[in-house]
C-alpha cells in the first residue's frame, strides 16, 4: 500500500472539522495518517477529541512567547518532530508568520467560511445576509502569506434563505465544511491536487476555478 500522507491538524477550539477528519479516517474513507493534533490553547475541546481517537496531541501557548516569530518557530520545531507532509488549519485562530508559511510552502490548507474571494476576514455569515447574496458557503484553499488569499481548491455552496439568522446560516455552512474539508485534504494527500508556482493544479492542469459542490 502507498505511504499515507502524514497530516497535522492545528486547532484552537471545538474542533468539529477535526472530528470530521477523525470520523472519515476511522470509516476508511480518507487515507490520511493523522500524526498529531496541535493546539495553541490547552482547553481546546479538539484536544479531547484527538485523545479519544488515540491521536498524539501537542500544545504550545502563544502567550508564553514574546512575539509571533518565536511562537511560530516553537510550533515548527514541535510539528517537525512528526515530519508532517500536510498541515490542516481547522479553526486555528493565529495568523501565521511568513517564515512559517514558507517553511511549509504548498503544504498548508485552510478552510474559510465564505465563497472566496468574496468575504475574506470575519463575520462572513452576517455580511452575506446583509448583502442579500443568493449563495454562501465555504472554501478550502492553500495557505499563502496573503490572509484568506491563497489559491482555492474546493468550495461547498448552499442557497441562502434570506429569512434565516446568521447563527442558522453558520450552522448549515459548518455542515458543508465537514464534507468538503476531508474531501479536499484527500485530494491533496493522494497527489491529485498540488500547489505549484503559486497556483492550484488538479490532475496535472492549472485550476483557475475551484471544484464546486452544491448542497441543500
Ligand atoms: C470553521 O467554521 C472554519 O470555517 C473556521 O473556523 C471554524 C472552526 O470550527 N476557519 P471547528 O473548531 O472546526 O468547529
Amino acid at each position: 500500500m502507498a505511504k499515507r500522507c502524514k497530516t497535522a491538524i492545528l486547532i484552537s477550539g471545538s474542533g468539529t472539522n477535526l472530528q470530521s477528519f477523525i470520523d472519515r479516517v476511522a470509516e476508511g474513507e480518507l487515507a490520511l495518517d493523522l500524526c498529531v493534533v496541535f493546539s495553541n490553547r490547552p482547553d481546546a475541546y479538539g484536544l479531547v477529541r484527538a485523545r479519544n481517537a488515540d491521536i498524539p496531541t501537542a500544545c504550545i501557548e502563544h502567550g508564553d512567547y514574546p512575539d509571533r516569530e518565536s511562537f511560530d518557530h516553537a510550533v515548527i520545531e514541535e510539528l517537525d518532530r512528526r515530519q508532517p507532509d500536510l498541515l490542516i488549519l481547522a479553526g486555528f485562530m493565529r495568523i501565521l508568520s511568513p517564515a512559517f508559511v514558507n517553511h511549509y510552502e504548498g503544504r498548508i490548507l485552510n478552510i474559510h467560511p465564505a465563497l472566496l474571494p468574496k468575504y475574506p476576514g470575519l463575520d462572513t455569515h452576517q455580511r452575506v445576509l446583509d448583502a442579500g447574496d443568493e449563495w454562501h458557503g465555504s472554501t478550502v484553499h492553500f495557505v499563502t502569506e496573503e490572509l484568506d488569499g491563497g489559491p482555492r481548491i474546493l468550495q461547498g455552496r448552499l442557497r441562502v434563505d434570506p429569512s434565516e439568522s446568521a447563527d442558522a446560516l453558520q450552522h448549515r455552512v459548518q455542515a458543508v465544511e465537514h464534507q468538503i474539508y476531508p474531501e479536499a485534504a484527500g485530494l491533496v494527500g493522494s497527489g491529485r491536487v498540488k500547489f505549484r508556482d503559486g497556483q492550484t493544479w488538479i490532475d496535472g492542469k492549472i485550476a483557475d476555478e475551484p471544484i464546486v459542490r452544491t448542497y441543500d
